[in-house]
């Protein structure tokens, strides 16, 4: 290191601070990886930091002191949640409360996630940050419970509301279409729910944009364009599976899913891309590009 190096790396400033709620989840471990670079980042499992405790937040919060709060912690088991709403409630609602009090009292940015499924599926466009929301599932209604509690506790935050994500890290849609696929399973998938896929890395890089303008309240994200589960399955299929595979479309009241689900939930991007100047890419371009960063060649076997 000559002199200069050694004068502007003492000069260089202390990296801002961000705790990330369940980073062990799809989400939460892609925002790891976006932001170590230029973050300190303290990665809380639910080993280290169970958000439905309040102790377990002021420890982790007051033990940190984070610039940034990156909540992704979250109950997601859409159907299984019929059945256990108090959990659902518990992490998603009393859990935000949590962190987002936290948040006021110290100070810090929160960010966290919405869902899609506040929504009802009847609008006939794209749905915008202020429309009413009208949740039809119990996971659905504890998303928007969360949104109360942050609302309420009202610390400096941004909500990103987003929808069918997918990534390297964790389950999701595009890993369960292969998968059964591999095994030789037959598909069968909906035809007639209407959103759109994002690409977590994406989403990740668009909170980081967000976060640079500082931007606050309430955004969509998601890829751009729209189309259904069956569509994004074939798509899936038709670029990442080696051989044939039956797949067939179906309507939702043919399958056996105890939570209802909007018929249409396209997110309208607007609001993000006044405020970042940059609008999201296509949802196919993005899922290309996973299938050929997970996938050496573009093939899943
Ligand atoms: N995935 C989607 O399509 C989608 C769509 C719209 C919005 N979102 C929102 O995006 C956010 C991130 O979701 P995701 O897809 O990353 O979900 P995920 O993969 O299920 O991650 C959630 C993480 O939270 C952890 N967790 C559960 N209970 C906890 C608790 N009491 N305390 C601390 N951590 C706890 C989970 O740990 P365990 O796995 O050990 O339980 C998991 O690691 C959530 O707010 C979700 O509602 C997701």
């Amino acid at each position: 290191m000559d002199r200069l190096q050694r004068f502007t790396a003492k000069r260089r400033p202390p990296k801002k601070r961000m705790l990330v709620t369940g980073a062990k989840g799809l989400l939460g471990r892609e925002i790891f990886h976006s932001f170590c670079r230029e973050y300190e980042v303290s990665a809380a499992g639910v080993r280290e930091c169970d958000v439905t405790s309040p102790m377990e937040c002021r420890r982790a919060i007051l033990g940190f002191r984070p610039d940034v709060v990156v909540h992704c912690a979250a109950y997601t088991a859409v159907d299984k949640a019929e059945s256990e709403e108090e959990t659902a409630f518990s992490v998603n609602a009393f859990g935000t409360r949590n962190v987002a009090r936290l948040c006021r009292e110290t100070g810090c940015l929160m960010v966290t996630y919405g869902s899609d499924y506040v929504f009802d599926g009847k609008s006939t466009r794209p749905y915008e940050e202020e429309d009413e929301a009208h949740p039809l599932s119990v996971y659905a209604r504890s998303k928007w419970g969360a949104e109360q509690a942050l609302r309420e506790e009202d610390p400096e935050f941004l909500l990103i509301r987003s929808q069918w994500i997918y990534g390297p890290h964790g389950r999701n849609f595009v890993f369960a279409i292969l998968d059964r696929a591999r095994r030789g399973e037959p598909l069968r998938v909906v035809s007639d729910q209407t959103g759109c896929p994002t690409y977590a890395r994406d989403l990740a890089e668009a909170t980081k944009r967000l976060i640079d303008v500082r931007a606050r309240g309430t955004f969509h994200f998601s890829n751009e364009g729209e189309t259904t589960w069956f569509e994004f399955a074939r798509f899936i299929l038709d670029h990442a599976c080696p051989g044939p595979v039956s797949l067939s479309s179906a309507r939702t009241d043919e399958l056996p899913y105890p939570a209802p689900r909007p018929a249409y939930s396209v997110l309208s991007k607007e609001k993000y891309r006044k405020a970042t100047g940059v609008a999201p890419r296509s949802w196919e371009e993005a899922l290309l590009e996973f299938l050929k960063r997970t996938y050496e060649g573009g093939v899943a076997w």
